[in-house]
């Protein structure tokens, strides 16, 4: 593997590039490195790499022509990267891919970065080190270098082990440990001294789920996963922080179509939907508010018949998702029956079709980390500014950026609680 590295500084390089497992496998010959200093293909007196920005603003940019030569002196099929922040975020399977290629040009920009022209010129794959801003791609080119690396053959003491660190099937590793056997009252798991090889490789597949599943459960997209792993992430989920999710649907007070609070009626869909979403996702209740007595009544009685009537004994399922609903008189009422369940008063978060919100779904899964947190759903034509008032933040409305924005709230809700929880936990 060649690296052919275009970096105004290449001084940055001189120790990474000789030292650890690198800077072996550079005097091995398993990799090698070429630095390509953009100076050398100007003509002024100064060898000007750089200039003011048209359309002014601060710093300075990186000129195209340099560089246009610089990749212009590349052998013939090098792939060419360009390190940038608006990239694609390197990953292991990138590593492995990149690690295929015998050639590999990292372009390193500097100052506010490169004249995008280059971009036009070149077939040049973009990548970022992740989202935050580095002074120049030096420091990314040096992790890409060293990920890929690891991938070649001979790089490695034990090749084995690039197939059993994180990322490399899709998962976060497993914990280490190494002697003392106990270090400030630690012990290791007795397990891993069992000598058992079928109980350690077993425990370590689990805590690499574990880990996954807690820490980046998105990972487990990509994942293979066996029936066993099924089976035992299913274990793990009634420690989910899906159950910290409530939901209450609100028909008073709502908004009707003139602008005046107003109650709406109880649907039977609404009813059997959203408790099927609740139950699917494993969230913790769904709180039916209405102020009135006959529709309370009513609720309860189309409850009553869906789990320990007739309609629950002829389909249990339903049985077991509508044993989640709990009808209440307001919202204040299903706020006190959460904070006597999870021991402590949840977020409000209330949602509306209107407006762009101020928390985002990715804000309110981080919230359920830490406690419980109660969507509030409205009906008729809106929660009234009564109840939103009584919110701690407000949703992102589904589809905020489309002129016709008018979905069920079973619907809304579905779409909600997927993208707040999705597979993930
Ligand atoms: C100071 S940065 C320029 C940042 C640029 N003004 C912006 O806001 O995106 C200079 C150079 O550092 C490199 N760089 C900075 N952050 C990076 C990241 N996260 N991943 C890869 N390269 C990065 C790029 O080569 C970039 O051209």
């Amino acid at each position: 593997m060649h690296f052919h590295i275009i970096t105004i500084l290449p001084e940055f390089f001189e120790s990474p590039l000789s030292c650890g497992l690198l800077g072996k496998a550079i005097e091995k010959g398993i990799v090698q490195t070429s630095l390509i200093f953009p100076r050398d293909f100007t003509s002024d007196r100064h060898s000007t790499v750089d200039d003011r920005p048209y359309g002014g603003g601060p710093g300075m940019v990186m000129m195209v022509d340099p560089l246009f030569k610089a990749l212009n002196s590349l052998p013939e099929n090098c792939k060419k990267i360009l390190l940038t922040p608006k990239g694609s975020p390197f990953n292991q399977q990138a590593a492995r891919r990149f690690s295929r290629e015998r050639d590999i040009a990292l372009v390193c920009g500097r100052y506010e970065g490169i004249d995008t022209r280059i971009e036009k010129l070149f077939d040049l794959e973009e990548v970022s080190a992740g989202d935050y801003v580095l002074n120049g791609g030096e420091a990314a080119a040096l992790c890409l270098m060293e990920s890929v690396s690891r991938f070649l053959p001979g790089f490695m003491g034990k090749q084995e082990s690039v197939g059993e660190e994180s990322f490399s099937e899709g998962l976060l590793e497993y914990p280490h440990y190494t002697r003392p056997e106990q270090y400030q009252g630690l012990g290791v798991p007795e397990v891993l001294l069992s000598g058992h090889h079928g109980r350690i490789s077993r425990w370590r597949r689990e805590r690499s789920l574990e880990n996954t599943f807690r820490l980046r459960p998105r990972l487990l997209d990509e994942t293979t996963l066996s029936n066993e792993d099924i089976d035992f992430l299913r274990s793990l989920e009634k420690f989910s922080p899906a159950r910290n999710l409530y939901l209450s649907l609100i028909h008073a007070p709502v908004m009707n179509k003139t602008g005046k609070e107003s109650v709406t009626s109880l649907t039977n869909l609404d009813i059997h939907d959203i408790a099927r979403v609740c139950e699917t996702f494993g969230l913790g209740g769904y709180y039916i508010c209405t102020p009135l007595k006959d529709q309370q009544a009513l609720g309860k009685r189309l409850i009553a018949h869906w789990t320990t009537g007739a309609g629950g004994q002829g389909n249990p399922d339903r049985a077991v998702a509508l044993s989640g609903i709990s009808i209440c008189e307001n919202l204040d009422e299903a706020i006190s029956c959460i904070e006597i369940q999870a021991g402590i008063k949840p977020q409000i978060i209330a949602t509306s079709a209107r407006g762009s919100g101020n928390i985002t779904f990715g804000e309110v899964r981080s919230l359920l980390n830490r406690g419980p947190v109660l969507i509030v759903l409205g009906t008729g034509y809106g929660l009234s500014p009564a109840v939103v008032s009584l919110a701690d933040a407000i949703l992102r409305p589904v589809r905020y950026l489309s002129p016709f924005n008018h979905l069920s709230v079973r619907s809304a809700t579905s779409i909600m609680v997927d993208r707040i929880i999705g597979d993930y936990y």
